[in-house]
């Protein structure tokens, strides 16, 4: 029986939608319970630094009636440290942010910070938080990130999802694979994300060391054509049937 693959869905972009208008709606907290209901493994929220989409509120409140975890994407700062302590989610995924960022561009540089992030994954080790770091497909960063002593990874899959040729995704997936299988045999979980899509996701979710998907951008742009419980479904099916995974439901 293969490994089974998880769901999890990011929701910040049903913020971006309710920022741009500076109202209470839509609520992305209202959007994650009904991925929930939808089959999503869990739920991933980034509060940037610049709060440009996901409120403190919104992870405060979600957080608080989560039914299946979440994910707390975050920068390395003092500032997000003390809320993923106080919040304390089930996961968290370290991320670099830059101010003028469309959306997370790279992977951590883990080998030029082991130091603060082998602290950071100290802080969320003793707190019972499971720490993932963001990571290009390079074996370099999947070291560093094994010394770090963080036991998950997420592969940043957005060279292959941007990939132009044919030839030049098949390379890009070809790096996943070989990282997945790398950083598995180092004990690490491994996950990835970044510009998924229902056209790309099947050669990513059949990397059978793959753990679980974060994706947002995709699911919330079907949803406005298709709903938000069928566009996960639909794209669940998707990974569960490229894993050769029967369907649950
Ligand atoms: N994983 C991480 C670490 C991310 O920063 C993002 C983007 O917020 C995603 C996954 C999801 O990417 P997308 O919105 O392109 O599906």
């Amino acid at each position: 029986m293969p490994n089974p693959i998880l769901l999890g869905v990011n929701v910040d972009h049903v913020a971006t939608v309710r920022q741009a208008r500076g109202v209470r709606y839509p609520d992305p907290v209202h959007a994650a319970l009904q991925a929930e209901m939808a089959g999503a493994d869990g739920i991933t929220m980034h509060l940037r630094e610049d709060r440009r989409h996901i409120q403190d509120d919104d992870v405060e409140r979600f957080a608080a009636c989560t039914q299946t975890k979440l994910n707390f994407e975050m920068a390395a700062t003092e500032e997000m440290l003390a809320i993923a302590l106080r919040i304390k989610p089930l996961d968290v995924c370290v991320v670099p942010e830059k101010r003028e960022e469309l959306t997370t561009e790279g992977g951590l540089n883990v080998a030029n910070n082991l130091n603060a992030l082998t602290e950071l994954c100290v802080e969320f080790n003793n707190n019972d938080i499971r720490t993932s770091l963001f990571i290009d497909p390079d074996k370099t960063q999947i070291d560093a990130t094994a010394k770090a002593g963080a036991p998950f990874i997420e592969l940043h899959t957005g060279a292959y999802a941007e990939a132009k040729t044919v030839s030049e995704q098949q390379h890009e997936l070809q790096k996943i694979q070989q990282a997945s299988t790398y950083a598995a045999s180092l004990g690490l979980i491994v996950n990835a994300g970044h510009g998924l899509t229902r056209f790309n996701v099947a050669p990513i979710a059949a990397i059978p060391e793959v753990h679980e998907l974060n994706i947002g951008h995709s699911l919330i742009a079907d949803a406005l054509f298709m709903g938000l419980q069928p566009a996960i479904k639909q794209l669940r099916q998707l990974m569960l049937e490229a894993r050769q995974m029967p369907a649950l439901q």
